[in-house]
């Protein structure tokens, strides 16, 4: 694509408690956030050392809410629904309502990001490109999802939707999926070889599989640190997704 693209969301809280039943400025806190982060407009890219930083760029992805739906009526680009189950898994059950959850608007034309309640640790998952269209889309945790409402750190900035949106677009982990080996790849050549994932909020610089002095490039949104440390796309990730939105998701930006 040239210029910008603009993504339609659709959020699906699906809520059991009355707390995960989060609130309109929860979502729109959100949705900032990923404009921000994907124009690479967010202000704390300020971290990013002077050997990094001429490698954050700007993806030129948008998102909003949908306004229409799909029966062509006006929309606030939001669903509600309540739900007997008290916690959801990576079994993808909330994406059907035949299992708790609700299905998803066509996923050829919407982003569908699910909110609600995750088992076990679990922040958020995505599908990848070219999956089944019935669970195409992301999952995020209540808790994990956007910066007010029921947002709690370390993970209150919104960078779990911006990393699991980043998967839906074809990112692959910084460190390659190989457990803490040096051969796996995240096929961007922008990214130093890095061992495994990072946590917290590490100090610069962590040096794996032979990438010193300047280590692993632990400041990107597909690693796994703390939200507050993880503050870019690169060049070459930036291309991974153009690719897929000019192939397999063509048909998401408006
Ligand atoms: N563990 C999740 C995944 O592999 C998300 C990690 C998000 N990290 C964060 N700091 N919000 O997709
Ligand atoms: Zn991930
Ligand atoms: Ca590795």
């Amino acid at each position: 694509f040239t210029g910008i693209a603009r993504i339609p969301c659709v959020v699906h809280v699906v809520w059991n408690t009355n707390a995960q039943n989060i609130s309109q400025a929860q979502i729109d806190s959100q949705i900032d956030v990923l404009n921000r982060d994907y124009r690479a407009t967010n202000p704390d890219t300020s971290i990013v050392p002077g050997v990094f930083s001429g490698l954050i760029a700007d993806t030129r992805i948008e998102f909003y809410l949908a306004t229409e739906d799909p029966n062509g009526n006006p929309t606030t680009g939001v669903t509600r629904t309540q739900t007997s189950t008290a916690s959801f898994g990576t079994d993808d059950k909330v994406k059907s309502s035949a299992t708790g959850g609700i299905d998803p608007w066509d996923t050829a034309h919407y982003l569908n990001i699910w909110v609600c309640q995750l088992g076990g640790g679990l922040l958020g998952y995505a599908q990848f490109p070219g999956g089944p269209a019935n669970t195409d889309g992301v999952v995020i945790l209540h808790s994990g999802f956007g910066t007010n409402g029921t947002a709690t750190a370390p993970f209150d900035l919104g960078r779990t939707a911006t990393h699991e949106v980043g998967h839906y677009l074809n990112l692959l982990h910084i460190w390659g999926d190989d457990g803490s080996g040096c051969s796996g790849s995240d096929e961007c050549a922008d990214t130093p070889n890095a061992a495994g994932p990072n946590f917290g909020v590490p100090t610069f610089p962590h040096v794996t599989c032979s990438n010193g002095p300047n280590g692993d490039l632990f400041y990107d949104y597909m690693d796994y640190t703390d939200d507050r440390g993880m503050v870019m796309f690169t060049t070459d990730q930036v291309t991974r997704m153009h690719a897929c939105l000019d192939t397999v998701r063509k048909d998401l930006p408006d």
